[in-house]
């Protein structure tokens, strides 16, 4: 198994092209299920979970294919087709679902597409329980009659899914992607009501749209579905990612570096960067994207919450902590998100950081002047990426194991901090 190795203490100075957006790309891929027409995405990021995603609708009989961009070029992601004239398969299997949660994301397009699904529970997993109840009630309500059997969700509906009102009791990305893609091609007007608002979400409504899709709302709590009877192909760009643009702009302000992030849309990173400019990190554009820099001098504790965008992300909850561990003065980071997402804290702590968990969601953070290199492991993706922060500013080697969380998520992490001067190296073992 693969591990990370890092010499701590070198400031990074570069540039790093930020990849297309992970959390965009999985549901755009489930939304090739909703057409027989090809849809072409392009920015595809190189990751495991996209893999996953591919691999699952291959089993469901869709056709795809890739076109690698070349290794040299590091700016423009991979293109993807994908066609799904000929899906034969409607079950989701467990031995692909339980890789990745993001699997659940093909249910709604198949029942509204093929009036089946069975979609293997996704189960817990580190960072919480994560149920699918929103998802399944809302299907339910739409006209689909929903079994658990055998560990797996099968969803039937004799004819359309019929559209309606569906109030979600708590804001969830997974419940509004998968009851917006079977809003599209359902009867009538589907009100999604207490949507999410990710910019990821409407990367997806965006996409529907072109494809053909009648959707208002896009980007509003509400969102308005009125079905069409068929969706046709198109070609989409994936958006840059904007939680690997916010993990890169600590890599810079945890070495007290500077780093031009390329493919940036600063309007959706606003509420990181104001919770950087605060700790005290200079951040201004560029003609090719966002400059952060933190070579001028000290950072400062902050506190943070994570909340629904356009709250502070939890997929930066992590990331943040690592930073703080070495801020002047303390700071509060209160999880809200997720039930068991502070996993990283214990890791640091053998770090040298000075954390209390207080209630299991919130944590003091009182900075340290420099954290110390130790052999480290996580137990998920935005986990890992932390220990690698914080191993970039300690003093000494830190060794980071189980780093399969990042290939999940992260292009060639390696080489574009290796690429600002870090002294970082993945080696086999
Ligand atoms: C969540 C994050 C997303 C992040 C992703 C991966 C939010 C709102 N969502 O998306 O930003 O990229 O994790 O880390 O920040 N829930 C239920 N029942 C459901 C669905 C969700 O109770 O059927 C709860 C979850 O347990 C969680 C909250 O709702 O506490 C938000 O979950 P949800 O947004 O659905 O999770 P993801 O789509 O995985």
């Amino acid at each position: 198994m693969d591990k990370i190795y890092i010499l701590g203490g070198a400031p990074l100075h570069g540039i790093i092209p930020i990849a297309g957006s992970k959390n965009s790309t999985l549901p755009l891929m489930a939304a090739s299920l909703l057409t027989d027409e090809t849809l072409t995405l392009s920015n595809v990021p190189r990751l495991v979970d996209v893999t996953t995603m591919a691999n699952l609708l291959i089993q469901h009989g869709v056709e795809l294919s890739t076109k690698r961009k070349s290794s040299e070029c590091i700016y423009d992601g991979d293109i993807l087709e994908l066609c799904s004239k000929s899906v034969h398969n409607t079950t989701a299997p467990y031995e692909i679902v339980r890789l990745m949660r993001a699997s659940i994301l093909v249910l709604g397009p198949l029942v509204t597409r093929f009036g089946q699904a069975r979609v293997s529970l996704p189960g817990g997993c580190a960072i919480g329980t994560r149920p699918v109840d929103l998802h399944l009630k809302g299907l339910e309500q739409m006209g689909a009659r929903i079994k658990l059997n055998g560990g797996y969700i099968e969803a039937r509906v004799r004819g359309r899914l019929k559209g309606t009102k569906i109030v979600l009791p708590q804001i969830s990305v997974g419940a509004t992607e998968n009851l917006l893609m079977a809003a599209v091609l359902a009867e009538g007007e589907t009100v999604l009501i207490n949507a999410a608002r990710e910019p990821e979400v409407c990367d997806l409504a965006h996409c529907l749209t072109v494809m053909g899709a009648n959707i208002s709302g896009i980007g509003t709590n509400i969102i308005n579905v009125y079905g069409v009877n068929n969706l046709c192909g198109t070609s989409y760009k994936i958006r840059s990612d904007r939680i690997e643009a916010g993990t890169y702009a600590i890599a810079a302000a945890i070495t007290r570096g500077e780093i031009e992030l390329l493919f940036t849309c600063s309007s959706i990173m606003r509420t990181i960067f104001t919770f950087l400019k605060k700790c005290g990190v200079q951040i201004f554009s560029t003609e090719r994207g966002v400059k952060i820099s933190a070579v001028n001098g000290d950072i400062m504790g902050v506190d943070v919450m994570t909340e629904p965008y356009p709250g502070f992300p939890t997929d930066m909850q992590a990331q943040v902590m690592a930073l703080m561990t070495t801020a002047r003065g303390a700071a509060m980071i209160t999880e809200t998100i997720f039930e068991n997402r502070l996993m990283h804290v214990q890791e640091l702590i053998r770090m040298g950081a000075q954390i209390n968990i207080h209630r299991t969601s919130s944590a003091i953070v009182r900075g340290v002047p420099k954290l110390s290199g130790a052999p480290v492991m996580a137990t998920d993706l935005r986990a890992s990426v932390c220990l690698v922060l914080a191993g970039l500013s300690a003093k000494g080697e830190t060794i980071v194991d189980r780093i399969y969380h990042l290939d999940r998520g992260y292009e060639r992490l390696v080489e574009k901090m290796a690429a600002c001067g870090a002294c970082i190296e993945r080696v086999r073992t």
